[in-house]
């Protein structure tokens, strides 16, 4: 879905670093964002895919590294001046986060309300997002009578009510079963098209993540073990990458060999060392 605004990305992290009490969770991230398009970050439970996204909102500093949003570093901005900036992104935090007295309409008008954008048209704009996700019907329910899919989606259609250029999307499809991770997964390709957003979506759900992928990363020990297309990444021999995909853990012992640094998608063992 590569398009000619793909040009420049939207953002660009460079060696992002950050430890919680002395321990490092990034170790150098290097990661480029095109515009545009949906790229999936992958890697197991615990390796820092949440933290990394709240570093895109400015919600977590990194201690050491640059992140550029458009070009313009933003890890030194004040709260104040990040307010703009987060307009501009929509987000599916994980556990959907509605609001559990206020009904969908309210839920879905609350961003509006909030950011001085509830003009005539505030019940024309939710329903244009509830028809987005097909939930149009459950404009006056309240969220404990919906399902956890259901939830998901009103989450998604309050994330795009302010016609973001961006969704961030963590563990989209967490506690879901397969059929309603569909519905969810192909609700991110079809927003992306529609809407020619940017879409970053964490996820360790290998299905959800090849089905919605124009680029994937593979977080590995703080840093992006191996970026590519998912047919690049299908077909790559990284032995950590492999073991992912297969379901092993890393720790593996064939892991010793494997080297550390990132590996660029497609580069296998043979071209990593020629002689070999
Ligand atoms: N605010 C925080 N304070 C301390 N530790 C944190 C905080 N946020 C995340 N961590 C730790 O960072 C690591 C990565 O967390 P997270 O990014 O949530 O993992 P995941 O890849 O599953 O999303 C975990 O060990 C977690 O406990
Ligand atoms: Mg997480």
């Amino acid at each position: 879905m590569a398009t000619v605004q793909d040009a420049s990305p939207i953002y660009e992290l460079e060696d992002v670093w950050k430890s919680f009490d002395g321990r490092p969770v990034l170790r150098g991230i290097d990661l480029t964002i095109p515009t545009g398009q949906t790229l999936v970050v992958m890697g197991p439970s615990g390796c820092g895919k949440s933290v990394m996204l709240k570093h895109l909102v400015g919600l977590l500093k990194p201690d050491r590294g640059r992140i550029r949003f458009h070009g313009d570093p933003i890890e030194s901005l004040s709260e104040q001046r990040l307010v703009p900036l987060r307009r501009r992104i929509g987000f599916l935090f994980q556990q959907a986060a509605l609001f559990d007295s206020l009904t969908v309409r309210e839920n879905l008008a609350f961003p509006l309300l909030e950011t001085g954008q509830a003009g005539s048209d505030l019940e024309e704009r939710i329903l244009d997002c509830l028809r987005r996700v097909g939930l149009e019907d459950a404009i006056d329910q309240m969220p404990s009578e919906l399902s956890g899919g259901m939830r998901k989606r009103v989450g998604l259609a309050r994330a795009i009510v302010l016609e973001p250029e961006l969704v961030l999307y963590d563990e989209p499809t967490t506690g879901l079963d397969p059929i309603r991770a569909n519905v969810i997964n192909d609700l991110i390709v079809r927003l992306q098209r529609d809407l020619s957003l940017t879409s970053v979506v964490v996820t360790h759900d290998l299905d959800s993540a090849f089905q919605v992928a124009d680029r994937m990363v593979l977080l590995h020990e703080g840093r992006v073990r191996i970026e590519g297309t998912p047919d690049e990444l299908r077909q790559s021999e990284d032995p950590v990458l492999r073991s992912f995909l297969e379901g092993r853990t890393f720790e593996d012992d064939d892991m010793d060999a494997a080297p550390a640094d990132t590996l660029v998608a497609g580069a296998g063992p043979n071209q990593e060392n020629p002689s070999s």
